[in-house]
């Protein structure tokens, strides 16, 4: 018998469960040792804001952002060297150009020849957030812009330019019974009414895929068709906040009636098809370090409602970030760029990504601890009020950022608080704090760089700190409760400590 007709006879590969990753290291980096006493030491003195400690000290799991943290390919490394930094119209833009119109569509990138430019490079997705609100901001007052769940950039980037940012999460995001796996959804209904009462203040709507605030949960096709259908009947132009978009593409094969058969690339224009432009930050789903865009669809309602607009973001372009065709990513940036939107639709690496996110919230759920489920994409978030129920902690004590203090300090793992401090704020007249809907910490996986036993430690650890919950004190703010974007500065000390 030969070799090939005994492999048919025999079992094979199909019944093994525990897959290898459809990769290998690459080059890997040796951690320095450091102390528990040098941590706490060391977050101490940063007011244990975690963003503040040094992340040469992460002696765990790095897990505060899944955004520029990615672990690139190797091909993308080689096209660094392929990339140069001319300050016209360098190589890489080109590759960019292409990348973009095959990933997303066509019309997504005019070439600069025919006049009609519709799409903007930047340095990461804030810059081009900030670029379309503030061309936005200008056309009136009192405009409200509405999404299944503004990031804490995006909201900032709307409020900072006089508008107000209305989030309509979907109503089974709040159902812990609910196993939807699409909780990451426009809320509909209210979308309708919004609509209905006030269609004149909204000048565009954004659909965030995955909603990074909402639990990292993804948004179906059929929500992001049905948004785009209401919102078009009133001409309001609907955009993708699209960092996460391979991922989100991930759960509609998986889950959404008619889409297993068919192809991620095929899913994603889809997706990309029903919207009128997007913005991105490249340091996600671009599997990049660095880099983010915003593109408007060239025969999209935004272009033929403000057709003023597009000259109005290149001249902000140009003054903010650089020319066109670089926009403050410097042109080895942009290769990695290119490749790494190629790379991330491919299915073996997408089914690799999201299994070791859920692998990572189906340990926590087994150790008994509060997490979202379904698990999101990119992320596990814990309910910090579960976690502390039947504890003394107050909302007012930030119970989250205590639990990532500690967590970093004793274990040597980063996660962030986004919950009651983060997405929360101080009404300055009356001194009281004002609560966000959801009270989260964020276990955010970067992507091709950490394996499983890394991940298990980290639920080791946080289950360690749950059976210890009862001793883990309160915080007060020491500085910056009444700051914007509060969490990246404020400071904090444990209470009934110095
Ligand atoms: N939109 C979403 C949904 C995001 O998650 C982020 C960043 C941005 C926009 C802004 O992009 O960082 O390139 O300026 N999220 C990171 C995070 C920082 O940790 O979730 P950026």
């Amino acid at each position: 018998m030969d070799l090939i007709s005994l492999s048919t006879v025999l079992k094979d590969e199909s019944r093994i469960k525990s897959k290898p990753r459809p990769y290998f290291n690459h080059s890997v980096e040796f951690k320095k040792r450091f102390t528990k006493a040098d941590r706490a030491r060391v977050l101490q003195e940063v007011g244990l804001n975690v963003f503040f400690f040094p992340a040469e000290m992460v002696t765990g799991c790095d897990l505060l952002t899944d955004s520029g943290t990615t672990t690139m390919t190797n091909e993308q490394w080689a096209s660094l060297h392929m990339g140069d930094v001319a300050y016209g119209s360098n190589r890489g833009y080109f590759e960019v150009m292409r990348q973009v119109k095959e990933t997303f569509g066509e019309g997504f990138f005019n070439p600069i020849a025919i006049g009609r430019p519709n799409a903007f490079l930047f340095h990461q997705g804030r810059a081009s957030e900030d670029a379309l609100f503030t061309v936005i901001g200008k056309m009136g007052s009192n405009f409200i812009i509405p999404s299944n769940g503004h990031f804490d950039t995006t909201q900032a980037n709307i409020e900072a330019n006089g508008m107000i940012a209305v989030n309509l999460f979907s109503d089974e995001l709040n159902d812990d019974k609910s196993n939807f796996h699409f909780k990451g959804n426009m809320n509909l209904t209210k979308f309708r009414e919004l609509l209905k009462e006030s269609s004149d203040k909204i000048p565009i709507a954004f659909i965030t895929i995955t909603n990074n605030t909402g639990g990292g949960q993804p948004v179906s096709m059929q929500n992001i068709r049905e948004a785009a259908t209401m919102a078009h009947n009133y001409e309001v132009p609907l955009f993708l906040d699209a960092c996460r978009f391979a991922e989100n593409a991930w759960f509609i094969k998986q889950h959404e009636g008619g889409y297993d058969k068919k192809e991620i690339k095929d899913i994603v224009t889809e997706m990309f098809s029903y919207v009128d432009g997007f913005t991105i930050s490249f340091k996600k789903d671009g599997l990049s370090n660095m880099g983010g865009g915003l593109f408007l669809k060239d025969d999209g309602i935004f272009v033929r409602r403000y057709p003023h607009l597009p000259d109005k973001i290149m001249n902000y372009q140009i003054t903010t970030e650089g020319h066109p065709t670089y926009g403050g990513i410097s042109g080895r940036d942009i290769m990695s760029i290119a490749v790494g939107l190629k790379t991330v639709t491919n299915e073996d690496y997408l089914e690799n990504r999201i299994r070791q996110v859920q692998e990572f919230g189906e340990s926590m759920v087994k150790r008994e601890l509060p997490v979202m489920t379904p698990v999101g994409g990119h992320a596990v978030y814990l309910d910090v009020n579960k976690f502390f129920d039947g504890t003394d902690m107050r909302p007012e004590g930030f119970g989250g950022v205590s639990l990532t203090a500690l967590l970093l300090a004793n274990y040597g793992h980063r996660a962030v608080e986004l919950g009651y401090f983060s997405f929360g704020s101080c009404d300055v007249s009356t001194g009281r704090d004002i609560f966000p809907e959801f009270n989260f910490v964020r276990f955010a996986v970067p992507r091709l760089r950490y394996e499983r036993q890394d991940l298990e430690s980290v639920t080791e650890a946080v289950g360690s700190l749950y059976d210890e919950r009862e001793k883990i004190p309160q915080v007060r703010v020491t500085f910056g409760r009444d700051l914007p974007l509060r969490h990246f500065k404020a400071k904090f000390a444990f209470e009934n400590m110095a």
